[in-house]
């Protein structure tokens, strides 16, 4: 079955993958226990971020769109029990969301009370209500004393952000069964040192280089932390995982170009960690295979964030001798193809690579219209209830996002949110699509009520 499988996506028609007309309709049902919830960031929600280096990118002209700025963002901040209160109304059981580095270290081993009291009240409100949390450590945004001394590439990240990881073990590991060390280090890495769009806005490869190798050795230190400080909670790092596909079935370039690509973007954090080596090996950057003491083992589950599919060309003038274009379906306000089948491909892929629990940690669409949204839901989480019943040990969702937020270099114009945020006032109305996403969550299978890990 695997190897039929394997077989036919090489050959690039995946017969087993092409949901029918009609069939999204009758999902089977999720497992007992399953998470459903929605996903954050603080950055993008919060509002009132200025100390990191997100912020001080905002302030330079054409970084982002419009010239927006986060700002008040969707002013989240202000709004913890009013948007506890939107998941409830969804029927959402779990929420992901990330605790904002630059506010609770604003200055080198200077820890903000406040910020980490008002995280703690946060999770509190969430258990009570009936809401099981992952927390995030590092979802892109570095404190401005980081970033000032080289940010992921400084030779001090690693300790620094186990640090971090260590308190915030230390204050919530009563409080929080499931954490993401990292958001999107693969994101994280080509758009801030490949592309040069997002920070620290650079194009070198071997920064790049640098920067990957940084944020594996973070990735393994804040493990460690975690373990020591919360024993038993389940650790992950979330990928954003693209189906990549050559843009021609006839050109054995584009499929080698295809293949080398999926292997470093999707692949190469976890393989790093499976073999507890920092592992990196594509066109142009630089190639690391170097043990790190820790690094193996330091995963529990699997973070998948899915949006769409690639098509890629082998381009020998190009950076990285590649170039990319949206798949061939219909696309989002973004431009990044709807294929709900890739979601299902991309966890059965995960889980025959590692054999670790899978959560999707994001999934969304930017659909202003709201035109899209509801099939959307619907697609994707039947491509979720599928892989389960296949057996993939798939363990929650996480729709993105919760509310419309700051969507990095777009600006506020793409509409994630679950909710419809009105940036004049902050009111929050339900968006197209948030009934399907209810439909699902009241059809769950109730989880056990939440205690104490100890
Ligand atoms: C992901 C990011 C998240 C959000 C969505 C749309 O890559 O992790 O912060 O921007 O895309």
């Amino acid at each position: 079955m695997i190897y039929r499988g394997r077989f036919c996506i090489v050959l690039g028609q995946d017969p087993s993958v092409t949901f029918g007309s009609g069939e999204t309709s009758r999902p089977p049902a999720l497992p007992a226990g399953f998470l459903l919830g929605t996903a954050t960031a603080a950055h993008q929600v919060e509002g009132g971020n200025t100390r990191n280096d997100w912020a001080r990118f905002e302030e330079m002209p054409g970084r982002v769109k419009g010239g927006e700025r986060s700002g008040r963002a969707s002013d989240h901040w202000n709004r913890v029990p009013e948007d506890i209160a939107l998941m409830q109304r969804l029927g959402a059981n779990a929420y992901r969301f990330s605790i904002e580095w630059s506010r609770l270290e604003p200055g080198e081993d200077r820890w903000d009370e406040a910020a980490w009291a008002h995280y703690g009240d946060e999770l509190r409100r969430l258990r009570g209500g009936g809401i099981t949390p992952m927390v995030t450590l590092l979802h892109f945004t570095l404190p401005l004393w980081l970033a000032d001394r080289g940010g992921v590439t400084a030779p001090e990240f690693p300790e620094r952000f186990a640090r971090f990881a260590a308190e915030a073990a230390r204050r919530f590991g009563s409080l929080v069964d499931l954490w993401c060390t990292i958001n999107e280090p693969n994101v994280q890495m080509i758009a801030g040192y490949i592309e040069g769009a997002w920070p620290p806005g650079k194009r070198d490869f071997a920064d790049a280089g640098r920067a990957y190798a940084g944020l594996v050795r973070a990735h393994a230190a804040a493990a460690a932390a975690l373990r020591a400080g919360a024993p038993g909670a389940k650790i992950g790092v979330a990928i954003n995982l693209v189906v990549i596909e050559p843009a021609s079935r006839w050109s054995l370039l584009d499929w080698i170009a295809a293949r080398l690509a999926a292997r470093a973007y999707n692949w190469a954090f976890y393989d790093s960690i499976q073999s507890g080596r920092v592992r990196l090996s594509a066109p142009g950057l630089p190639w690391l295979d170097e043990p790190l003491p820790g690094l193996a083992g330091s995963a529990d589950f699997f973070g998948l964030n899915y949006y769409t599919r690639m098509r890629i060309r082998f381009a020998p003038r190009s950076p990285g001798m590649i170039e990319r274009r949206p798949g061939p379906g219909p696309r989002s306000d973004l431009d990044w193809e709807i294929y709900p089948e890739g979601l299902l491909r991309m966890a059965r892929a995960a889980w025959s690579r590692y054999g670790l629990p899978i959560y999707v940690t994001e999934n969304g669409i930017a659909d202003a219209a709201g035109t899209r949204r509801a099939d959307f839901v619907q697609s994707h989480l039947y491509a979720v209830a599928r892989a389960a019943q296949e057996g993939v040990p798939l363990r929650g969702y996480f729709f993105w996002s919760l509310i419309d937020n700051f969507e990095w270099a777009e600006g506020f114009a793409p509409r994630f949110g679950l909710y419809r945020v009105d940036y004049a006032t902050f009111a929050r109305a339900p968006a197209p699509g948030s009934e399907v996403f209810e439909a699902w969550a009241r059809r769950l299978t109730p989880a056990p009520p939440l205690a104490p890990r100890r």
